[in-house]
């Protein structure tokens, strides 16, 4: 009797669904940012992402940065209270007093250890000087951490 071939082992895809760029901000969803139905308020999680977008804009820039824009805000799922968010950001595009910067908030379930993606946006900042004035950046040598989306 013949062995029969050994069959070759599925590979293992690449982990596609994983979070993208630097972690920039971490929280804890308490009681109080809940909507009038118990779910975490998307307003809150928006300003979470701007908070994380707005200080790896200003790590960035090394100057004071404005939020000016932001598109293609998708809430993918809800958050609940004790979920733990996360914030990566990823900078997309770099412009002469602008970046955009692409933000996602990824959550450990308060009752898994499993993350998923909860929400995305991309957020652009303008450096401004000390009187609030478009100011021009100087990163010509810093790489994108993905490429422009074009949004
Ligand atoms: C940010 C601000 C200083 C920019 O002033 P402005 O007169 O619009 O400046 P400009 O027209 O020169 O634009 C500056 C940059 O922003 C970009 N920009 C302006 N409006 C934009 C928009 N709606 N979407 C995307 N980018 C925009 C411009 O393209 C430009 O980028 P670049 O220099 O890289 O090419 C001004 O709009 C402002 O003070 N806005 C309020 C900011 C604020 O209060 N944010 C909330 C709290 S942080």
């Amino acid at each position: 009797m013949t062995a029969s071939p050994k069959t070759v082992p599925p590979s293992v895809p690449p982990a596609l669904d994983q979070p993208v760029g630097t972690l920039s901000l971490r929280a804890i969803a308490m009681p109080a940012d809940t909507n009038p139905y118990g779910d975490i308020f998307g307003g809150w999680l928006m300003a979470q992402m701007d908070l994380a977008g707005g200080t790896r804009a200003r790590q960035l820039a090394g100057c004071r940065v404005a939020t000016v824009a932001v598109t293609g805000f998708t809430f993918h799922k809800p958050v609940y209270v004790g979920d733990e968010v996360s914030c990566y950001t990823a900078l997309t595009r770099i412009g002469r007093t602008s970046l955009t910067i692409d933000v996602q908030a990824w959550v450990r379930r308060h009752t898994s250890a499993a993350v998923e993606k909860v929400t995305e946006g991309l957020f652009v900042f303008v450096a401004v000087d000390l009187e609030g004035r478009p100011h021009p950046l100087d990163l010509k040598d810093v790489p994108l951490d993905l490429p422009a989306s074009g949004a």
